[in-house]
Formats: structure tokens, sequence, C-alpha cells
């Protein structure tokens, strides 16, 4: 199994790895199938025009090396972004930055996915029940 040059990067200097402490969203995703786990958290603010967005992203994830830099690279793209950016970051969106992951790998690019888009959910979520 051959990793690109990026996946290597990211896998020996993730960016943003870690927790935020009261975090406005958080999503924990595992896959049953290798074990891995990957947790979100996001901080929202706001842009100068107003819109909600992830002012701070990090993420802790227990997992093989492509699960780390699909972390990594995810936190990556979203952090600064709109909340609805964020929400349109896919699997492939991850895959394509990080070069390509070898064919067995791809579904830890899924879980960095689904764990973005459910940390945003969380925090939706949240807004609604505070209303
Ligand atoms: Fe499952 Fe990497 S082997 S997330």
């Amino acid at each position: 199994m051959k990793y690109s040059k990026k996946v290597l990067e990211h896998f020996t200097h993730p960016r943003n790895q870690g927790r935020i402490r009261n975090a406005d969203g958080v999503a924990t995703v595992g896959n049953p199938v290798c074990g891995d786990i990957m947790k979100i958290y996001i901080k929202i603010g706001e842009n100068k025009k107003g819109e909600k967005i992830l002012e701070d992203i990090k993420f802790e994830t227990l997992g093989c090396g492509a699960a780390v830099a699909t972390s990594s690279m995810v936190t990556d793209l979203a952090k600064g972004e709109t909340i609805e950016k964020a929400l349109k970051i896919s699997r492939q969106d991850v895959s394509k930055e990080l070069q390509g992951l070898p064919p067995t790998k791809e579904h830890c690019s899924n879980l960095a996915a689904i764990a973005l888009h459910d940390a945003v959910k969380n925090y939706k979520d949240k807004l609604k029940k505070k209303k």
C-alpha cells in the first residue's frame, strides 16, 4: 500500500489536533469494521458579512494513518468556512486534497467527512433546543 506525499505529511504533522473546551458542536464517529474512532469539535463565530463560520475546529482520532491524515485535512478544509460550505465538504474533496488514498483506505475519508457534518448538525440541534 502506497500513500501519497500529502497523506504522509498530514499523518506526521497533523493540523488542528486536540480538543476544544466548550465546543459549540461535537461529533464522534466510528467504523465498526476497523474499529477506528474520530471526534471533531467545532467553535462557531461570525465573519464580516455576519455569516456563521467554523472559527475553530479540532480533532481527536484513534485510528490508522489515513484516518489521522483525513481528519487533519478535513479540519484544514473546513476552518474559517461558513457552516453551509462545511456541510458540502465531501469524502471525495478530502481524498482529492490528499492526492488520493489507496482503495482499501478510501473509507477513512468517509469517516472524516461524516464527523465534520455531524459536528455541524450537533451545533444546529443545540441551537434549535435553545430556541
Ligand atoms: Fe478504518 Fe482507517 S482503517 S478509518
